[in-house]
């Protein structure tokens, strides 16, 4: 079955099991309209499947008094670098905003009810750092969901691992820049579009959710590779869509190869957006994010899709196993007011890459949830 298909027919499910729930009285709520953490217990109640019939990627962003989600202060782990408020950031507003999809409401996140649901299972985030900072966005809000939960930490260099004990569920990260190798080699450090030797390490998880794009377009000094292997060629440089691409590829393959859709679900991250030029949202004085308080106004970004997105689209689309997209893109360009800006810690200038937790990324988590129900 093709992705599409595959998600169709869980979309059929969706909806299936909503009018069942309606025949049996006990509809599900509308969303929009509770602000309190749901409980999850009680079996009628499959709160969020209403929310499965739209596209959730396409809608505005509306001041919801009821955000944030958590309060950062009481989250386990968050690197300074996300931790804005702590770091002196001065407005709040920015806490407040929450998705609206134009044809739906998304379904309230409910950290008890995932825990429950995924009793016994790992999730896995692989990428970069903007990997971290959806990884660490979802701790927080289970964390937030089940404060006296006992949980465990684990950590090195490539893999760390919270588990909620009493529940038997892990959220982890794996640390991966390019999710294809750079390898030590005579020559120096050479960056292999075809290969993924990590790709051991990803078998056996419940939920695996990929990202990578930032690193391909570093250069000079923060760029972490000395050549770039392509099949038989060694080239000193190439051009980085392609190279991303051929990239993106290699673990296509790597998932078309090695995945059962039956035991793994696997979601690619769209591209997460920067915003370190104003003209790009249609305001010639801003040089960068920092400042920035309040998100676009509606639907449409001025600046347009990111070239990547053209990439992931593409690749995405020839592979045989179903992925789901979490098309963040657009949304997340609408948030120029979300970034760590110069509130990050330690972390040197102006951080418009990632986001400040809570926060942006999660909204890219409730919509995992909701997809994950
Ligand atoms: C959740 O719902 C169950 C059954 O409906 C109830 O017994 C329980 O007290 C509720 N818990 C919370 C925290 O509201
Ligand atoms: C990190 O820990 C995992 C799981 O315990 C282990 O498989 C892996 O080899 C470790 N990696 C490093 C670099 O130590
Ligand atoms: C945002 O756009 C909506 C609809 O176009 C409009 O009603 C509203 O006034 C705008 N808000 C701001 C702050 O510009």
């Amino acid at each position: 079955m093709g992705s599409r298909a595959q998600w169709s027919f869980v979309l059929l499910c969706a909806l299936l099991s909503v009018l069942i729930a309606s025949l049996n009285g006990t509809a599900t709520e509308s969303f929009g309209h509770t602000h309190h953490l749901g409980n999850g217990t009680s079996p009628g109640r499959r709160e969020g499947a209403s929310g499965i019939s739209c596209n959730m990627f396409r809608g505005s962003w509306v001041y919801d008094q009821s955000y944030p989600l958590y309060d950062s202060s009481t989250c386990p782990i968050l690197d300074p670098e996300f931790d804005c408020q702590r770091y002196g950031r001065p407005d709040k507003s920015y806490l407040k905003y929450r998705w609206k999809p134009d044809a739906c409401e998304l379904p309230r996140f409910n950290g008890l009810d995932l825990l429950r649901r995924w009793k016994g299972k790992k999730i896995m985030f692989v990428g970069d750092s903007i990997s971290i900072n959806q990884w660490q966005s979802l701790v927080c809000m289970l964390h937030a969901a089940v404060p006296d939960a006992k949980t465990t930490y684990k950590k090195n260099d490539t893999l760390s691992t919270i588990t909620f004990t009493d529940y038997g569920v892990s959220v982890m990260l794996y640390h991966s820049t390019y999710l294809v190798d750079i390898v030590e080699e005579r020559i120096g450090r050479v960056l292999r579009l075809d290969s993924i030797q990590s790709g051991a390490a990803w078998l056996g998880v419940d939920v695996l959710v990929f990202n990578t794009w930032h690193w391909w377009t570093h250069k000079g000094k923060s760029q972490p590779w000395d050549y770039v292997r392509d099949g038989d060629q060694v080239l000193k440089d190439m051009d980085r869509l392609v190279a991303f691409n051929k990239g993106l590829t290699t673990w296509a393959k790597w998932v078309d190869a090695n995945i059962n859709p039956a035991a793994t679900k696997v979601f690619f991250q769209g591209i997460s957006p920067t915003h370190s030029k104003g003209p790009e949202w249609g305001d010639k004085n801003a040089k960068n994010c920092y400042g920035q308080t309040q998100p676009v106004n509606g639907s449409t970004y001025p600046g347009g899709p990111v070239p990547a997105q053209g990439v992931v689209t593409s690749v995405l689309g020839a592979m045989s196993k179903p992925v789901y997209l979490l098309d963040i893109t657009l949304l997340s360009q609408l948030r120029r007011d979300a970034h760590p800006s110069a509130y990050s810690g330690d972390h040197p200038g102006m951080d418009c890459s990632h986001w400040c937790l809570a926060g942006l990324p999660d909204t890219w988590n409730q919509i995992l949830y909701a997809k994950l129900l």
